[in-house]
């Protein structure tokens, strides 16, 4: 059955419809689509309902179902991927975010691999700290040879994702992560240079605060052999930052994260250290936790009088909070030890989607003092609300099991039910299905080509600036096509200046805007923001190390740049002239 927005009584556009019956309905052995959109999300609502029965909370699955099963198909809350894809079925992984340990060992190096196949055959991303793999050319006692470092192995994972995708739910991503003190720091930063290599690997640099002290002061830094525990040598951190700023500057990678600050908000310092976050960053982990996530479309809490509508979003931010606890409870993990650490934090990750649509329908401009503003406040609602959930869930289903000790074990303070609760996602594909700005992003372009799912492209006009342009009467097909070759509207004379305004996007904003919203919604999320800063080609190494700098001093976790046109392959790109 082919699937057509007319056949379907959801909301759904043309766009969401290609992207689930591509990848997310239920087929037959066949290939034959099985489900509809509606018969997925209600084939979600009643998998994550079915906890309430597991968990024996005496609250009834059917009327939760039935309510999850509204708050998706209204396109208020999306779960992430692999919850939708996978929920009520066989394979039943719901989680988009795992961290895996890699040791300074054969076994344990190659365990991680076939531990990675298994999580990418679900849908799930990895993130890996190989900061404890010993460096290139070391001993090796029990051979008497030279090791091969964390980078030769990073190419094995590599070429294991690439083997494996073509038989999972969706192309697996990586995340490797090297501390900066580590001998191979050099190489590593170096390391995505030639496009063609780690093609399935997002690399970011582990940055310590004794770094960047050192880069401020103009110092050096010791390098420590992880293997010994021993410091080799000093280098100057000034050379080490540029060249990390150099080759972000060159095609965008590597991305850096600030490791101390990761660790000061470990909810959980007790049973571990927090080493490597997921693919995209935006979740850090401890080794074998894994980690669900979910978005609310702000765009779609904005009332008819184009006000914020704080009750329904707090409605939503409850319901989503023990959608997601309800996740950790039905999710069948991929091996043992992830489902035992998984089950002791809980963390679950409530973000947004649909921030800059949400600001268009509010009348505020993305890159005014007034959208921060009002980014921190959202976060810090949605995020006192969710933490109120999880306290109420702990009352009614207990703790998480590594409670005691955790920051949270305060004298007289009400447990939670999660080590975290708040995460902003990409919401890549989410977005998608929602018809909505991907997470707290501004547009990408008021028309543009939109590559998903490996090589397909979708074009797509942004549906409220058309809306606006017919009831403005500036519409017309020949300005529609100026625009989609343009993707700004900034210089475009004919359309009014206060909707020029509204509808800026990721390279009309300077750096700084970008940096100043991240750090807006970062300071109450419980864990990273993803986000990516958009510089124009002409942008210049300094200008990258402004933005790293101003990121540190903003409170970041981390930051990912790109330079427009600095790779071959993007994944966001202008419409080109014909
Ligand atoms: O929108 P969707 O739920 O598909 O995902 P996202 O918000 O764009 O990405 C969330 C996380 O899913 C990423 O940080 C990765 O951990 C994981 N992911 C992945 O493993 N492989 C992909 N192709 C996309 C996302």
């Amino acid at each position: 059955m082919k699937l057509t927005a007319d056949q379907n009584t959801l909301p759904l556009s043309k766009n969401a419809l290609t992207v689930l019956e591509r990848r997310y309905l239920k087929r037959n052995s066949e290939g034959k689509v099985l489900e509809t959109p509606a018969d997925m999300f209600r084939r979600v609502a009643e998998a994550i309902a079915a906890a309430e029965s597991r968990l024996g909370t005496g609250n009834d699955p059917q009327s939760l179902a039935a309510e999850f099963y509204q708050m998706m198909t209204s396109l208020e809350f999306l779960p992430n991927s692999p919850t939708l894809m996978n929920a009520g079925r066989e394979l039943g992984q719901l989680s988009a975010c795992f961290v895996l340990p890699v040791g300074d060992s054969m076994e344990s190096i190659f365990e991680a691999i076939k531990q990675t196949a298994l999580i990418h055959k679900s849908g799930g991303g990895t993130g890996f700290s190989f900061s404890r793999v010993r460096p290139a050319n070391d001993v090796v006692r029990s051979t008497s040879g030279v090791s091969s470092g964390p980078l030769s192995f990073m190419k094995v994972f590599d070429a294991a994702t690439e083997t494996i995708k073509q038989g999972g739910t969706r192309r697996g991503a990586n995340m490797g992560i090297l501390r900066v003190d580590h001998p191979d720091i050099m190489d590593f930063i170096m390391a995505k240079r030639d496009q063609t290599v780690l093609t399935n690997f997002n690399i970011s640099v582990g940055l310590t605060e004794a770094f960047m002290d050192a880069v401020e002061s103009g110092g050096e830094y010791d390098i420590v052999n992880p293997r010994t525990g021993e410091p080799v040598k000093k280098m100057p951190a000034r050379k080490v930052f540029e060249h990390i700023v150099d080759l972000a500057w060159t095609n965008g990678e590597p991305g850096i994260i600030f490791l101390d600050r990761l660790n000061r908000d470990n909810p959980t310092p007790h049973v571990g250290e927090i080493e490597a976050t997921n693919p995209c960053g935006e979740q850090p982990l401890l080794p074998y936790e894994s980690c669900n996530l979910g978005s609310i479309n702000l765009a779609r809490l904005v009332t008819p009088e184009g006000q914020v509508d704080w009750d329904r979003l707090k409605h939503i931010v409850a319901l989503a909070a023990r959608f997601l606890d309800n996740v950790i409870e039905v999710n069948n993990y991929p091996i043992p030890e992830i489902d035992q650490m998984t089950r002791a934090n809980r963390k679950v990750g409530l973000g947004v989607m649909g921030w800059a649509d949400m600001l268009i329908l509010l009348g505020i401009a993305y890159n005014s003092p007034e959208a921060a503003a009002l980014g921190e406040k959202i976060m810090k609602f949605i995020t006192e609300e969710a933490r109120s959930t999880s306290r109420q869930l702990a009352a009614e289903r207990g703790a998480f099991p590594n409670h005691k000790g955790s920051i949270f074990d305060k004298k007289g303070a009400k447990p939670l039910r999660n080590a975290t609760s708040t995460t902003i996602a990409p919401t890549g594909t989410i977005s998608i299905i929602a018809n909505t700005s991907s997470g707290i992003e501004p547009l990408f372009a008021v028309s543009y080509v939109r590559q998903v799912l490996d090589n397909d492209v979708l074009v797509e006009v942004h549906p409220l600036f058309e809306k606006l342009a017919k009831e403005r009467g500036f519409y017309s097909p020949e300005l529609m096509k100026v625009i989609a070759e343009h993707g700004t509207v900034k210089d475009i004379a004919e359309i009014p200046e206060d909707v020029r305004r509204l509808f800026v996007t990721a390279h009309d904003i300077t750096p700084e805007d970008h940096i100043r919203m991240q750090a807006a919604f970062q300071t109450h999320t419980d864990n990273a923001v993803s986000k990516t800063v958009n510089f124009c080609n002409t942008a210049s190494r300094e200008d990258v190390a402004t933005v790293y700098r101003l990121a540190y001093r903003e409170g970041c976790k981390g930051v990912t740049i790109y330079r427009d046109g600095s790779r071959d392959m993007q994944v966001l790109s202008v419409a080109k002239k014909e």
